[in-house]
């Protein structure tokens, strides 16, 4: 399974940046526990982080070949960008927005997210734990995807796609 993940607006400041708020953690060292594990369950991943709504579409339909599922924390842009909601809905990929802080419970204008709909799911409210969560129910759509082709197959065309793996 390929993942992208994409951190929006402000992201790049993590650790330094409202830490009540967003946690400690700085982004570098939160990327190398997606990477950690992602790897662990077989997952490749790309990271990116942009301020820019237009950069973040243009990485989207860049990677609408390469990924097979995002994780896409939009930042604000969630609350109000319908440019990134078409992005998302593009590609068709299964994407997964998250937020580290729990959206639903703070300022009225976060509650809602216009991105969401695009998406498979969205999770917030549990700092690290929304990316690992998204890598988590990726890597399950990946691994049924493939119990699933395997389990289509004939024994005979079962025998020759074991033989290409
Ligand atoms: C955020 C929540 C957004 O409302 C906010 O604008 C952010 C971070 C989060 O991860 O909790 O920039 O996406």
């Amino acid at each position: 399974m390929r993942i992208l993940v994409l951190h929006g607006p402000n992201l790049n400041l993590l650790g330094e940046r409202e830490p009540d708020v967003y946690g400690a953690m700085s982004l570098a060292l939160l990327n190398a526990h997606l990477r950690a594990h992602a790897k662990k369950l077989g997952a490749l991943t790309r990271i990116f982080q942009d301020n820019c709504e237009g950069t973040l579409i243009d990485i989207l339909h860049a990677h609408r070949r390469w990924a097979q599922g995002v994780i896409f924390n939009p930042g604000a842009y969630a609350h109000y960008s319908y440019a990134l909601r078409d992005a998302v809905a593009a590609i068709g990929i299964p994407t997964i927005e998250v937020h580290l802080s729990d959206v639903k419970k703070r300022e009225t204008f976060r509650r809602r997210s216009v991105i969401e709909p695009a998406c498979l799911a969205s999770i917030s409210g549990k700092g690290i734990d929304s990316y690992l969560k998204a890598i988590d129910r990726l890597a399950g759509l990946g691994l049924r995807k493939a119990h699933r082709q395997t389990r289509s197959r004939t024994p005979r065309s079962r025998r020759r796609a074991a033989t290409r793996l």
